[in-house]
């Protein structure tokens, strides 16, 4: 007989790290709006691995209104890191500069507006951090680049790899020998969707 807690899912959902008055503000206007982020607890988790893995330089594809920049520019705060996030709709774009000042991380963070496929072939330095977050079938086709700039020992997040279209993704990173890979699904209470899997890998 197992010991697991009942419910689980109302039991997870009550540790939830809370959030500022910014950051609980793009969570209701992404509720509003169907607009799909990470929401705190991923968040949390992105915040706590760059610091862990003192990240000074993090690539993120795919910025929306700027939520997860917020929990990534903290987390390398510490290190006095910066984060380069790709986003390709102008008016999202402009919306996540203006969230991204009033979190006072405009020092911090550069967004730069276009298709994330063709930015990072342009991308020359390398990153010590790599958030994946744009369309779930173009992880497998950015993955290369995604090699080319993650330093040895840097760490690749992907979120919503329990969509269909990140099967090949999956695949791929998996059987593919110069990546150590898992790949992990979960109850994720707020996030979009609160079913779904996350990748982290790394090369060695
Ligand atoms: C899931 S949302 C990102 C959410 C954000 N990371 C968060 O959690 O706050 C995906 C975003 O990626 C953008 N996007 C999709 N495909 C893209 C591409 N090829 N290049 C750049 N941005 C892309 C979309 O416009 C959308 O704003």
């Amino acid at each position: 007989m197992s010991n697991l807690v009942k419910n689980p899912e109302e039991y997870f959902r009550k540790f939830i790290p809370p959030n500022n008055e910014l950051l609980a503000a793009l969570e209701e206007e992404a509720e509003r709006e169907g607009i799909p982020i990470i929401g705190p607890l991923v968040g949390e988790l992105l915040f706590i691995l760059a610091g862990v893995i003192r990240a000074s330089s993090i690539l993120e594809l795919g910025t929306a209104t700027g939520y997860s920049a917020i929990f990534l520019a903290r987390g390398c705060e510490a290190a006095n890191g910066r984060v380069v996030t790709l986003e390709s709709n102008p008016d999202i774009a402009t919306r996540a500069k203006e969230n991204i000042h009033k979190a006072g991380l405009q020092d911090r963070v550069e967004i730069r507006v276009g298709d994330a496929l063709e930015e990072i072939k342009r991308l020359q330095t390398s990153f010590d951090l790599i958030f994946m977050d744009i369309e779930k079938r173009d992880y497998v086709r950015v993955l290369p680049d995604c090699h080319r700039l993650l330093k040895a020992g840097g760490l690749l997040v992907a979120d919503n790899v329990g969509f269909e279209d990140a099967d090949d993704f999956n695949r791929a990173i998996f059987d593919h020998p110069d990546w150590r890979s898992v790949t992990l699904f979960s109850f994720l209470p707020y996030h979009s969707p609160e079913h779904d899997g996350l990748c982290l890998a790394t090369r060695p």
